[in-house]
């Protein structure tokens, strides 16, 4: 049984009096510890689904499964669970906040949560180790160059332990050595613990490491060659 599965997908958009149909019949499976990466034009609806599949956004139709989780049926309060408990995002811009150190925003998820710090700061810091970051836990985000901070939102998306990271545009904003870097992070984390990953990229050398890539055109998912 697929990990993620998705079938039948429909999301609209009322913009100004008009319908955006983004998602049409979609359907996307996904086995557990995959990594896959999907594709697309700006404005295809990639950001659209990791929303869907992250519990951030509703849908119009059709269903999304993540594990044992029906998301469409979940009540407002079981979806923010769902999504703290099970989903680790990372956005193309970290939105760290300014006023916490590395470790305290790598924290914020357990600390949301409710595990006191002194059970949430070791496992941040073992993250922010992990992806290079040791000597900077203390550092504000404001004093760490983009790629450390993108470190620090991966951190702080994997602390919880979550079943599925969704990661949208993760290395948009990086140079290309910089996004080097995270990729051969995210390849390596994922090889590690097995995590389950959807990735949407324009970048084809980030595609070119995950499982598979997926192209996102017309409101459904292809196989891109
Ligand atoms: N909240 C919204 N209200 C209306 N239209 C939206 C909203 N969010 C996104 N859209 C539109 O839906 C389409 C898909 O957006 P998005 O998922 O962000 O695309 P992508 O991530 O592939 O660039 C775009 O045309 C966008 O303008
Ligand atoms: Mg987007």
């Amino acid at each position: 049984m697929a990990f993620v599965a998705v079938s039948g997908l429909n999301k609209y958009y009322n913009a100004t009096g008009k319908r955006l149909h983004v998602l049409r019949d979609l359907d996307l499976s996904v086995e557990q510890g995959e990594m896959v990466a999907i594709m697309g034009a700006s404005g295809v609806g990639k950001s659209t689904l990791l929303h869907v599949l992250g519990g951030l956004d509703t849908i119009d139709g059709g269903q999304v499964r993540v594990g044992d989780h029906e998301i469409a049926s979940l009540t407002d309060e079981a979806r923010v669970r769902f999504r703290n408990r099970h989903i680790g995002f990372v956005f193309q811009f970290h939105h760290l906040l300014p006023e916490f150190s590395a470790v305290e925003n790598a924290m914020m998820p357990l600390r949301i949560a409710r595990a006191s710090a002194a059970e949430a700061r070791p496992k941040a810091e073992a993250l922010l180790v992990r992806v290079g970051l040791g000597d900077r836990l203390d550092h504000r985000p404001g004093t760490l160059s983009g790629g450390e901070q993108q470190r620090v939102a991966v951190s702080r998306a994997l602390v919880m332990q979550p079943s599925l990271l969704l990661a949208d545009e993760p290395t948009g904003d990086l140079d290309e050595a910089t996004a080097d870097a995270l990729h051969d992070l995210l390849r390596s984390m994922h090889r590690d613990i097995g995590l389950t990953a959807i990735i949407a990229t324009h970048n084809p050398r980030l595609a070119a490491q995950c499982d598979r890539t997926l192209r996102l055109e017309g409101g459904q998912l292809t196989a891109a060659g």
